[in-house]
């Protein structure tokens, strides 16, 4: 269960200013679990860990199944919700290098995600040596970057393993019934995989979009789901005991307040994917109308000797979520006779009471340099803290879209750079 612990906030605002909100925070739950807020035909999400489809479930184990079988490397074509949740999980739950370390999974590589020649080379040399499958995700079935993607790797598939050896190792995630992809898997009969159609894509990592490639990687799903479940049963308390309530209107009485941007940190390398799909979560659901806290995000303690400065010292528009796991790391710091390091102060300590150290003493300082600080605590990195950390972003992000005025399922703002794209490529009707 996720707890969040918004003491740190108490030094800049006051109590009473943050739970003045609990009524709008109440507010916003009653319209997501109603769906009768603004674009509530996207708040399928909402329920879905208590209706998982087992039927659905099973074929997305079989199919992974298949891919492990087939295939040495999976490559997952996607942009934005389409892979930035089955990324998060993979680098969080196995490591950011599964790639290197994880010898009875596939590898996976990502394409799709952006249009730079170089890279789509890369991978596409990557995989001509290796047995591969292709994942392409895609809700709408028409995004140009995945689109551009498949075409390649479907080339690649049909060259190396004929029409029909193709057809046997591409995997589509997109909408039951619309789009190019769903029309194109259809004509070749591809194993399919549907995106419900009262989720949208930043929303869908519990769906087959996230969950094929995860288990694919060997992560249990049964157990993320599990996580999912668990945290949504915890939410369901209607008060200011509900710790998304509480982030929620935390966020919202900073913002106004006069705040711009939320820092995401985490002293877990393992977070950066996580951190990326909370960034386009968060950024993409409530930045809009001239609105929004800026959601950026810091791998501590990397970044202290990178961004540490500014956040100590900049100007003052910042607010900081710290996201802990209790560390499960059994290394102690050995003695060292001569200690010319002068580490000896440090032997026998483990290095996740060092890392937590680092955790509080960070938190200590920026409060002290003007950061209201938030902490989110979750216990030991695993399945089921996933997929309870991801329910409760979703759904603080569903209420903090709500208190803040805007429908947090669309994302109007992302069509203006495509249609220049296209009229710039020629596009017929551009
Ligand atoms: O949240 C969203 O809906 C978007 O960010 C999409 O995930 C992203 O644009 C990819 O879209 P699609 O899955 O339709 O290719």
């Amino acid at each position: 269960m996720v707890r969040s612990d918004i003491s740190g906030i108490f030094p800049f605002i006051s109590e009473d200013e943050v739970f003045l909100l609990s009524k709008e925070a109440s507010r916003a739950h009653e319209l997501l679990e109603s769906g009768s807020g603004a674009g509530g035909e996207y708040a399928g999400w909402v329920r879905l860990p208590e209706k998982t489809d087992t039927g659905e479930l099973e074929r997305i184990l079989t199919a992974a199944e298949r891919i492990k079988k087939s295939s040495d490397t999976l490559v997952v074509i996607g942009i934005g919700g389409s892979y930035l949740g089955a990324r998060a999980a993979i680098e969080l739950l196995n490591s950011p290098e599964h790639n290197l370390v994880k010898k009875d999974a596939p590898t996976v590589i990502f394409a799709g995600n952006n249009l730079s020649g170089s890279y789509l080379k890369r991978m596409l040399d990557f995989a001509y040596d290796r047995d591969f499958s292709v994942n392409v995700i895609s809700k709408s079935g028409t995004t140009t970057e995945p689109a551009v993607a498949f075409r390649f790797f479907r080339e690649l598939l049909v060259e190396k393993y004929g029409a029909a050896g193709a057809r046997e190792r591409i995997f589509a995630t997109t909408d039951r019934s619309h789009g190019a992809l769903r029309k194109m898997a259809d004509g070749a009969g591809y194993e399919t995989f549907a995106v419900p159609e009262d989720i949208g894509g930043r929303y869908s990592v519990l769906t087959a979009v996230g969950l094929l490639p995860i288990a694919a990687a060997g992560i249990d799903i049964k157990r993320i789901l599990k996580g999912a479940r668990l945290e949504r049963e915890a939410l369901s308390e209607r008060s200011e005991k509900n710790d998304a309530w509480r982030y929620a209107m935390a966020r919202q009485a900073l913002y106004r307040s006069g705040k711009k941007i939320e820092i995401l940190a985490c002293f877990e390398p393992e977070f950066r994917y996580m951190a990326e799909w909370w960034k386009q979560l968060f950024g993409e659901s409530e930045g809009k109308n001239g609105k929004g806290l800026f959601p950026a995000s810091v791998e501590y303690t990397a970044d202290l000797h990178s961004m540490g400065q500014y956040v100590q010292d900049g100007e003052r528009l910042l607010l900081e979520t710290f996201v802990s796991f209790d560390s499960k790391d059994e290394l102690k710091m050995p003695g060292d006779g001569k200690n010319l390091d002068g580490l000896n102060y440090l032997t026998g300590r483990s290095l996740s009471d060092i890392n937590r150290a680092a955790l509080k003493a960070t938190k200590e300082a920026h409060i002290k340099g003007g950061v209201p600080c938030i902490e989110l605590s979750t216990g030991e990195i695993n399945e089921e803290t996933f997929g309870a950390l991801v329910y409760f972003f979703e759904f603080a992000c569903g209420l903090s879209g709500y208190m803040g005025g805007v429908n947090p399922f669309d994302q109007p703002g992302v069509e203006e750079y495509k249609r220049n794209m296209f009229r710039l490529l020629g596009k017929p009707g551009f």
